[in-house]
């Protein structure tokens, strides 16, 4: 199936069932990526800075971790590389201790490989790159075909987003392609008091509400919606007992939305919910509960100075 016609079907599924649902999957347009830029340089998105500390500061601790020998060249692969800013530090130290290695980015958008791609070639000359452009779901089988020994970065709080279900399914697949004490390093936001991240989720300047309501104007650009933003708003909730915020967006009115595309209108009621995200928050017990099963065991943790955040060391057994 085509992406237009994917996206038709999961808008038509999901705005028909009860509560309203559009995946996340669905903000990452090129308006939604540089929206998310700019939250991950927001002063509440404390999850940049926090992680971007851990490997700034401990890069050195991480790399040996690796327990990589530096004279055998290995794969260091990066599921949804994105900007590459945190990756950066990493990559310097091990270049600097002449680590033999291929840096291997892997992202959805053609556009984020191809400007991560320049500026590690600017600032690293020395970098072996190979870019790999796909759904990192998918792409995964491809990347194991080589038999040299692997390095997975997973970091962001990237699995967060995933429904527990489908992260632990995600996990069971990475290690059934890892070979026993290779290692993944799965950066994750940590369960903490509402107060701090809610704010995460709620700025002040309505970043991230232009980010979720920006799913309203891909269906109407893309798909010949009449959504009028005006009529919701970016409604976040966080409850510490579950650990997890989840963003909505709500209808201010009674209306409804003509979709062209499925020549089909939708009801909303005052107040009607569409769920649109899931970040869960993980501590160790959370975490160990995914890995159960998995052949895959925590066998370091790295905290930022404020412990917002971790960087496990997950290695498979
Ligand atoms: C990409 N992901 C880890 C972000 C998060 O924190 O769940 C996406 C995001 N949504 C709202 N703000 C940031």
């Amino acid at each position: 199936m085509s992406e237009h016609s994917t996206f038709l079907k999961d808008v038509n599924d999901g705005l028909s069932q009860q509560p309203k649902y559009i995946s996340s999957h669905y903000f990452y347009d090129s308006i939604g990526d540089k929206l998310f830029q700019q939250i991950m340089d927001m002063p509440e998105y404390y999850l940049t800075n926090s992680e971007l500390e851990i490997f700034r500061e401990q890069a050195d601790a991480i790399i040996r971790s690796f327990e990589m020998n530096p004279a055998e060249e290995f794969e260091l692969i990066e599921l949804g590389a994105g900007d590459g800013k945190k990756t950066q530090h990493l990559l310097q130290k091990l270049l600097e201790k002449d680590y033999s290695f291929q840096y291997i980015p892997v992202d959805i958008s053609a556009n984020s490989l191809k400007v991560i791609s320049n500026r590690f070639k600017n600032l690293f000359p020395d970098l072996k790159i190979k870019p790999k452009q796909g759904e990192y779901f998918h792409v995964l089988d491809d990347l194991f075909t080589s038999p040299k020994p692997k390095i997975i970065l997973f970091i962001g709080s990237n699995l967060g987003n995933m429904e527990d279900k489908v992260a632990k399914k995600f996990l069971l697949k990475i290690a059934q392609h890892l070979k026993t004490n290779e290692k993944l390093l799965l950066g994750l936001d940590l369960m903490k008091s509402r107060d701090i991240i809610l704010p995460a989720y709620n700025d002040a300047t309505g970043i991230t509400r232009d980010f979720n309501l920006n799913l309203l104007t891909r269906i109407n650009t893309e798909l010949g919606g009449n959504f009028n933003l005006e009529n919701f708003e970016h409604a976040p909730e966080y409850t510490e007992d579950e650990g997890i915020a989840k963003s909505f967006l709500k209808s201010k009115t009674k209306q409804n939305v003509y979709i062209s595309a499925l020549n089909k209108s939708f009801e909303f009621e005052k107040d009607e919910l569409i769920h649109t995200e899931i970040s869960r928050k993980y501590n160790d017990e959370i975490l160990g509960n995914l890995l159960r099963n998995t052949q895959l065991e925590i066998s370091q943790k790295f905290l930022d100075s404020q412990k917002y955040f971790a960087d496990y060391i997950i290695t498979k057994k």
